[in-house]
């Protein structure tokens, strides 16, 4: 039981609701019995002010700028460790040892192969899909393929669905590619890393022997790391809402694909290079900056503010330093990422931006990284789906394995028409 609460005068009535305190940040009021208590709900649109469950995952600090994973801070995250590492930590709460991050390397590159029916799946689609509804159709209907893991009441079968869907991302993600360019599909090649594999599976043609370049290996896994998890966004809300419900974990994945498709989330990564492009050369920011703060334009600077980040999102600067390294390893230099500096660098000096603390997010300089390592525009928001899957599978299973958890079934403020009588159609 808390031991402070939080009193509420409701309709003459007061109440004492349990206030609950985490390891660090907000505490939270409980307000579960609120209904039975007063029969009124809370109220909160876009969930601003409303924790949806207890998580041990990922913290973030919006003010200050920080994001941990199970304690420790994405910046050394990215610059020490790697995806798989980052990935056992997400599913299992500490940093492996040696033998358990290579039984556990081993483990997901066991999974990496698609059933090979899935492969005529792709064919259903026209060559110019994008690759994020094949990431919803190919995702979904993995959970026609694979039975052996959907009792989710059974935690080895829930961790050999997580291992799969972990596993399986790229090749998914990299014959949507292949598929939308048409070329042949490559196998898995487990004697490269669970990156290199993507690039090869990605990049590779079979006429070729395909060289992973190990600065780009070592910059596609930082960002893999940078979109793994993320408190309770929209798309891990969504997975966990699908998941309460007891559904598969293949279709609660899918769910969150489709949620994280969405240009106000994951797409944003898509729409900011998009919007880079379209802005051209830095002499033409101050325009869209004025279009971006004008209430009657629905233009908005894509890759900028963030529900929670009123500070600089530290992904967004792991991103920045993470494009030099790029550039100079492929010998290529983008002018866009000149504008995308300038573009910060005025917007962050404008009062409207600085008022509402708009600041670069994870998705503003990563499309300049991936454009220049050769993915299209369209595959940017399935790279985030890939890398997303962990944090999504991690929040799944902390989810299902709590024994407290019910459905998810929020309520509304009704506002239609009150009870009335039916009137035949002749009578209208
Ligand atoms: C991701 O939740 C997560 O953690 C998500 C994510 C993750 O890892 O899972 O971090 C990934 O989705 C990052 C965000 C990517 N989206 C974008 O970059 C799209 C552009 N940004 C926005 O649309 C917006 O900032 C959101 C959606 C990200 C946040 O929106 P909020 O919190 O609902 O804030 P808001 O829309 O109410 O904006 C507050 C004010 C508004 O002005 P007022 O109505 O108060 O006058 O700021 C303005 C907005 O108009 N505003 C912007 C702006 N973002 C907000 N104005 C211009 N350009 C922008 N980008």
């Amino acid at each position: 039981m808390a031991d402070k609460s939080a009193t509420l005068t409701y309709d003459n009535k007061t109440i004492e609701l349990p206030v609950l305190e985490g390891s660090v940040g907000p505490e939270v009021i409980d307000i579960r019995k609120l209904y039975g208590q007063t029969g009124a709900f809370t109220y909160d649109p876009g969930y601003k002010s409303t924790g949806s469950c207890e998580s041990a995952l990922t913290y973030i600090d919006g003010d200050e700028g920080i994001l941990l994973h199970r304690g420790y801070p994405i910046g050394q995250l990215a610059e020490q460790s790697n995806f798989m590492e980052v990935s056992y930590l997400l599913l299992n709460g500490e940093l492996p040892s040696k033998t358990e991050l290579d039984d556990f390397s081993y483990t997901i590159s066991r999974h990496t192969m698609l059933h090979e029916q899935l492969s005529t799946f792709y064919r259903g689609f026209r060559r110019d899909a994008h690759p994020m509804a094949i990431m919803c159709g190919v995702v979904g209907a993995l959970s026609a393929f694979y039975h052996d893991s959907t009792d989710i009441s059974d935690p080895e079968q829930r961790k050999i669905a997580s291992h799969r869907l972990i596993a399986k991302m790229p090749t998914i993600a990299a014959m949507a590619y292949k598929y939308s360019v048409g070329q042949p599909f490559l196998y898995p090649d487990n004697s490269l890393s669970y990156t290199g594999n993507f690039l090869r599976m990605t990049f590779g043609v079979p006429a070729e022997q395909y060289e992973v370049v190990p600065a780009v290996e070592k910059a596609m896994d930082r960002i893999f790391i940078l979109h793994a998890d993320h408190e309770q966004n929209a798309s891990t809300s969504t997975v966990r809402l699908a998941g309460s419900s007891g559904a598969n974990p293949f279709a609660c994945i899918a769910a969150g694909i489709a949620c994280l498709w969405g240009p106000a989330h994951g797409s944003a990564n898509e729409a900011a290079l998009n919007m880079l492009r379209e802005i051209g050369t830095p002499d033409k920011i101050p325009h869209y900056i004025e279009r971006a703060k004008d209430k009657n334009d629905p233009f908005r600077l894509m890759g900028f503010g963030h529900r929670v980040y009123k500070n600089y999102d530290p992904r967004a600067t792991v991103m920045q330093k993470t494009v030099r390294e790029v550039f100079d390893a492929l010998k290529v230099n983008d002018p866009l990422f000149e504008t995308a500096l300038r573009l910060e660098e005025m917007a962050l000096s404008d009062d409207y931006f600085k008022e509402k603390k708009l600041f670069p997010n994870v998705d503003f300089y990563s499309g300049v990284i991936l454009s220049a390592i050769g993915f299209p525009t369209t595959m940017f928001t399935a790279l985030f789906a890939l890398a997303r899957t962990v944090g999504w599978v991690a929040q799944w299973n902390e989810m299902i394995s709590d024994p407290g958890q019910v459905i998810g079934r929020p309520r509304q403020l009704y506002t239609g028409p009150t009870a009335r009588d039916y009137v035949p159609v002749e009578k209208r």
